[in-house]
């Protein structure tokens, strides 16, 4: 990590939308911070002209696998991978072994990621003890341990009393609520979207329902609460449209987007290749386009990978009994870049707030600005660059991805955190 303590990167397209900027201009950084260019004496020049410099990108959904599955990925690997992404921060999602649902696990987490961690690592705590669904998880104590926000991830609770009830302990402590909406009576034990390529395919499916009905239950909850509501992946075309709805009222919902419920449909499943297979499944193009003109009208505010690395022996078994979940920070921007910028659906301010303003708000962190006085968290895009993304040089451990061999065009080729080059050519 290159330590370097006063720099001004010059020339590069600064693109800040939490301070409207769109324009060539220089950025200053001292011990860390954001400052005045004109404030460093005798400053080292890195020219980034024909470049973007953007704020550090924070990415809300990320599975680490530590504790408990450090074969499939560690708080080291899977934050370099962010890293290399041009992700400044993450935030840890808590189904590990054990799940985040005790103040000692935030601890390990914390002391962990401060020694190895490339990036920032915010920690969630779970909603439920154990991530059952049964009694609500000691949210003060979380709370007081450093969570960010809190969610049973992977799972979504059923019952709706006791979801009411989490909501109000966490409107309490000020942390916001980031739900897998899943309801798991209609998800059944179905592994691909149910429609016509399940059918095709002989294939138990998951209906856009099962998602739909948790989505419309916590809409009702946040406006019962009046509590803030962020929900997961949403991946179906009525959830879309009750969250635009609900937003249009007033009430406190917010909703992510994952970059392979943006790119890929659930045609996809017929090659049989468990890389395609996660949950929310993959689901058909109309989903695909309401997902994006979400994205496109301001319903959906936040992309996010939902990076869920499992080992090899894990993920290459047949498709029914394969574990949900693919791998996403290394291919997050490339893939965004390729399906939303350089197809005139979002222009690149719009993109780049999908991963600073939108989870800076939802966080309620000051983060995601190049305001002087802000820590120097900054990614640094090559829009135009093209490129085969290799899964093998990943610095993820794990390999399953659906994006191995693709082309692409834009990536991040340099990420800074707290003044430091902790991915790009200047690391060192
Ligand atoms: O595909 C998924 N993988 N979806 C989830 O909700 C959980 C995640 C995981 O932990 O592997
Ligand atoms: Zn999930």
């Amino acid at each position: 990590m290159n330590t370097r303590s006063h720099y001004i990167l010059k020339g590069g397209r600064v693109i800040d939308p939490s301070q409207g900027i769109d324009e060539v201009m220089d950025i200053g950084v001292a011990n860390g911070v954001i400052v005045d260019p004109a404030e460093i004496k005798k400053p080292e020049i890195i020219d980034f002209t024909g470049k973007v410099v953007a704020p550090g990108f924070t990415d809300v959904h990320v599975h680490l696998r530590q504790p408990g599955n450090t074969g499939a990925e560690t708080i080291a690997t899977g934050t370099m991978a962010a890293a290399a992404g041009g992700f400044t921060g993450v935030v840890a999602m808590p189904n590990t072994k054990p799940c985040c649902d005790s103040a000692g696990t935030i601890e390990l987490i914390r002391r962990e990621s401060e020694r190895n961690a490339r990036v920032r690592v915010y920690t969630c705590g779970c909603l439920s003890k154990n991530m059952e669904g049964q009694e609500m998880a000691p949210i003060g104590g979380l709370k007081n341990a450093g969570v960010v926000a809190l969610s049973d991830d992977g799972r979504c609770i059923q019952d709706h009393n006791l979801m009411r009830h989490v909501v109000a302990y966490a409107k309490s402590f000020g942390l916001p609520i980031l739900d897998h909406c899943e309801d798991e009576s209609l998800k059944g034990d179905g592994v691909m979207n149910e429609g016509k390529w399940s059918v095709f395919l002989g294939m138990e499916g998951i209906p856009n329902a099962a998602e739909e009905l948790m989505v419309q239950r916590n809409i009702i909850l946040a406006r019962m609460v009046d509590w803030k509501l962020h929900i997961q992946h949403v991946s179906s075309r009525e959830s879309v449209d009750m969250i635009r709805r609900a937003r249009a009222r007033g009430i406190q919902v917010t909703a992510e987007a994952t970059p392979h419920h943006i790119a890929l449909t659930d045609e996809t499943i017929k090659r049989f290749d468990t890389n395609y297979k996660m949950n929310p499944p993959l689901r058909t193009e109309a989903d695909r386009q309401s997902v994006i003109e979400g994205l496109r009208d301001g319903t959906i505010t936040i992309i996010a990978t939902d990076h869920a690395p499992h080992t090899r022996t894990q993920k290459e078994v047949e498709f029914d009994i394969a574990p949900f979940g693919i791998i996403g920070l290394e291919t997050a921007i490339p893939v965004c870049l390729t399906e939303l910028y350089h197809t005139g659906i979002l222009s690149l301010s719009e993109l780049i707030a999908k991963f600073t303003t939108g989870p800076a708000d939802l966080l309620g962190l000051d983060i995601g600005t190049l305001r002087c006085g802000s820590h120097a968290d900054i990614t640094i895009i090559d829009p135009d660059l093209e490129f085969t993304y290799d899964v093998n040089e990943s610095y993820s451990k794990a390999r399953n991805t659906p994006f191995d061999g693709m082309k692409f065009k834009g990536r991040a080729i340099a990420t800074v955190v707290r003044g430091n080059f902790v991915f790009g050519e200047r690391e060192s």
